[in-house]
């Protein structure tokens, strides 16, 4: 999400002749794109918020823009921490940043913060040659993100979004269409469907012209008719609203990969009350059950956290049960961290540091076992893998699985164009293969 947030912003300065690059020290504007949804991202941001201090004294007239979750979160007390920075730009108005940066002239801080009466923008890049060699995304762009909704109403106890990015917004149909088609039309042929909680796409707002109700799974079957469109697929779906309707799309709708993320963050019930996940453990399963009778191949990941406040050892044997019963694809995990305003830093029972590093490592260390037992299973099978990357030496692209796949060779393939692989070997987060001819 942050990843296409920073790619709006420069989408936007580049229609004011702004030109993006990485070297800090030749740029007129810095841009500080910031998550806040662990402590470690927001402390990443304040240490280089630091080095930047003396960067600024030297050459006074450089720009320092500080947008995203931390600027929502800090507002005006980013400004008294770090007087060097010019503009504080909060979650909802980063289409603004061009306007913006031309009103903090000489000397004059800006600060902006989310409003309740908030309607995501239309905005649909031009696909110029710019935007397409931009410096980070060499070469052609084949796979791209698109939001399609922002915000969350969900209120996980442990969660800052809520707070940082305010109310469910989805985008309007057509603008999202539109996007897909721009994108296709420039040579796209993977696209990411991005909200913190797709499933409840087009229930907070009307997104269509008409009163006909129009969900997420409406929403893949349209974006599945765009003809040159040669993957789907979407994040994050929080498992209460995982609807069989959406279940049913992995069945039917082709070019949806069969890979889903969905978040389980505890395997212990009465850590998921505490977390406010409206799910248990009972729920979660009959529906990996029902979502694996429909498309048996489907490619599970989830987030875990653990060390919530008052997980018990008993608690946390719960999460590694539940992976044992769920064997994921892979999983990101993380240790617990308090966060500004949430109702989960107000509980007493915190884990200790070193029992949280005990408990991830353990369930890392198992995941990183099944991940490899899953992988395995390919070894001997093809798989049609969408080439992403070649060197001289060889290729790289990813499965419909979502697994990175280093191929021998280089197949000179264009990036985006889907070639049969024959798997000969598997580690724990890649793939390794020859192309199919060549068996
Ligand atoms: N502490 C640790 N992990 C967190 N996440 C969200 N908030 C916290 C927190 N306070 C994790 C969740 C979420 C992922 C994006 O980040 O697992 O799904
Ligand atoms: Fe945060 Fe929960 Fe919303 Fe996900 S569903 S963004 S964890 S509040």
């Amino acid at each position: 999400m942050n990843e296409r947030d920073s790619e709006i912003i420069s989408q936007s300065l580049s229609g004011y002749g702004y030109i993006e690059s990485l070297d800090m020290e030749s740029s007129d504007v810095i841009i500080i794109n910031t998550c806040s949804i662990r402590a470690k991202a927001e402390q990443k941001v304040m240490s280089l918020l630091g080095m930047l201090k003396k960067e600024k004294k030297s050459r006074p007239e450089l720009k320092i823009c500080v947008a995203g979750c931390v600027a929502q979160q800090e507002g005006g007390h980013l400004l008294e921490r770090m007087p060097h920075v010019d503009l504080v730009v909060g979650t909802q108005n980063i289409f603004d940043i061009p306007e913006l940066l031309q009103g903090c002239s000489k000397g004059k801080k800006i600060i902006t913060s989310m409003t309740d009466s908030y309607e995501i923008p239309r905005f649909i890049p031009e696909i110029s040659e710019a935007t397409i060699t931009d410096v980070r995304r060499v070469p052609r762009p084949f796979k791209k993100f698109v939001t399609i909704m922002q915000g969350c109403n969900n209120y996980c106890t442990y969660c800052v979004v809520p707070y940082t990015r305010g109310r469910e917004i989805s985008r309007k149909k057509n603008d999202i269409i539109d996007e897909v088609n721009v994108l296709v039309d420039s040579g796209v042929r993977e696209i990411t469907l991005l909200g913190q909680n797709v499933n409840s796409y087009g229930l907070a707002n009307k997104v269509t012209e008409t009163d006909i109700p129009y969900s997420f799974p409406s929403l893949l079957e349209d974006i599945a008719r765009i003809s040159g469109l040669k993957r789907i697929r979407f994040t994050t779906s929080h498992p209460k609203d995982l609807s069989e309707d959406l279940m049913r799309c992995f069945r039917d709708i082709d070019i949806l990969c069969h890979q889903i993320h969905l978040p389980v963050q505890a395997g212990s019930n009465a850590v998921l009350k505490r977390m406010n996940r409206k799910y248990t453990i009972g729920k979660y399963l009959q529906k990996i059950d029902v979502l694996r009778a429909y498309c048996p191949d489907i490619a599970i990941t989830t987030d875990i956290i653990v060390g919530f406040p008052g997980e018990t050892a008993n608690d946390f044997e719960q999460t590694m049960i539940l992976l044992e019963k769920v064997r994921y694809d892979g999983s990101f995990s993380f240790k617990y961290s308090d966060r500004p305003g949430t109702k989960s830093s107000e509980l007493q029972e915190k884990v200790a540091e070193s029992i949280k590093s005990q408990r991830l490592s353990r369930f890392q260390t198992r995941q990183d076992e099944i991940s490899l037992e899953k992988n395995s299973a390919f070894i001997g099978k093809s798989l049609p893998v969408m080439v992403e990357s070649c060197n001289v030496d060889n290729c790289q692209g990813r499965s419909e699985y979502n697994h990175v796949v280093h191929i021998e060779k280089n197949i000179s393939n264009t990036p985006g164009d889907i070639v049969d692989v024959f798997i000969y070997h598997a580690g724990q987060h890649s793939l390794q293969g020859r192309i199919v001819e060549d068996t």
